[in-house]
């Protein structure tokens, strides 16, 4: 259920669960992007007080990311789970091309969550000349994806058993006309000004890039190997919601769940689900995503938008291997 009244009864009706209790993730190591805050750090917390031995915090801000490592420490789990905290930035293909060339020297990479992300509501370019939300939440991720793909395979084959890699996406890729899709090249389409569109449009469109790449990366990827799937953490309290207009405090109070619950989505996903491999999650259970992804326009899209991000991947992002997926 994709509308406003479906939304409004899952947030009030639904409470996220933990992990099980009994559940040990001993000897497996796990990357969360932009983990210093926010959801990813619940997931953090979560995976460790699920004894995960090894847990990766990549994040944009260093001297933030040592901050929640020194929480994060202090939470349960933390004498027993070695903790690193690693500079990515979405904004900086060297900086994701570095973080692949390291994952490739980890012994095991079990489980990648790809959640940083920001919601900007205003049409700002990022660094690399493209529209921000664009630039990290479908553009970032997406290389992210491609640089830690090999580590997560190479551990799939060594212990038997697939590696997870999860991709966080929203709700609100069902709420967007996406009308940018019928541009010769979308990607350049939305780096103009006029395509913005109003409030949080862009925002939701870079999610449903984020399902529709998820998507086309599964069919690329054996299931064997490494379970690709999109998750939506539900509507929750978090820094990502700083740049909008204070009425976004009166939906906050009415409907959001604790980044804490949110952070069960993310964990649910990349835990559970052993099954879930091209799938979309909401509320800890694999759901059907937006009609229009289901649909011939949609396939399409997701089609396009693939090669267009794996063009300009290999035009710009200079030291990124483009081609650990044909
Ligand atoms: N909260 C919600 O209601 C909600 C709903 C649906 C989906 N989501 C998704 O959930 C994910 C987590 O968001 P959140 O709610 O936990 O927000 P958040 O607290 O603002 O966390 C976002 C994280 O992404 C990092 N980040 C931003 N730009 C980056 C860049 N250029 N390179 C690397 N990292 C960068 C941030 O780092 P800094 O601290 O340095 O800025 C932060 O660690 C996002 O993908 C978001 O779209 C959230």
């Amino acid at each position: 259920m994709g509308g406003f009244l479906g939304f409004v009864y899952r947030q009030w009706t639904i409470k996220p669960k933990p992990l099980p209790s009994a559940l040990s993730l001993s000897g497996k190591t796990a990357l969360i992007t932009g983990a210093n805050s926010g959801l990813g750090f619940e997931a953090a917390r979560e995976l460790m007080s699920r004894k995960i031995s090894r847990l990766i915090i990549a994040v944009r801000d260093v001297s933030k990311g040592e901050a929640a490592k020194k929480e994060l420490s202090s939470s349960q789990g933390g004498d027993t789970c070695e903790i690193e905290v690693w500079p990515l930035d979405h904004e900086s293909y060297q900086s994701i091309a570095e973080l692949g060339k390291r994952t490739a020297k980890l012994d095991r990479l079990d489980y990648a969550l790809l959640n940083a992300g920001v919601k900007m509501m205003s049409y700002k370019k990022s660094a690399l000349g493209h529209e921000t939300n664009v630039q990290i939440n479908h553009i970032g991720t997406s290389a992210v994806s491609l640089a830690i793909l090999p580590a997560l395979k190479h551990t799939a084959q060594r212990y038997n058993t697939p590696s997870r890699l999860i991709i966080v996406s929203s709700e609100g890729h069902f709420w967007i006309p996406f009308k940018e899709r019928s541009a010769g090249k979308i990607l350049a389409k939305m780096d103009e000004e006029e395509t913005f569109g109003t409030q949080q449009q862009r925002y939701y469109t870079s999610k449903l890039l984020n399902v529709l790449w998820t998507r086309e990366l599964a069919s690329k990827v054996d299931k064997e190997e490494v379970v690709v799937n999109t998750v939506n953490p539900g509507f929750c309290y978090s820094g990502l919601h700083r740049h909008s207009a204070s009425v976004i405090n009166v939906f906050l109070w009415l409907f959001a769940w604790t980044p804490e619950q949110g952070g069960r989505c993310l964990t649910d996903a990349l835990v559970k689900h052993e099954d879930s491999h091209g799938q979309y999650l909401s509320d800890q259970r694999q759901t059907p995503p937006s009609s229009f992804v289901l649909s011939s326009d949609g396939e399409k899209a997701q089609k396009k938008i693939w090669d267009e991000t794996i063009a300009l991947l290999k035009d710009e992002a200079i030291g990124l291997d483009t081609s650990v997926v044909t």
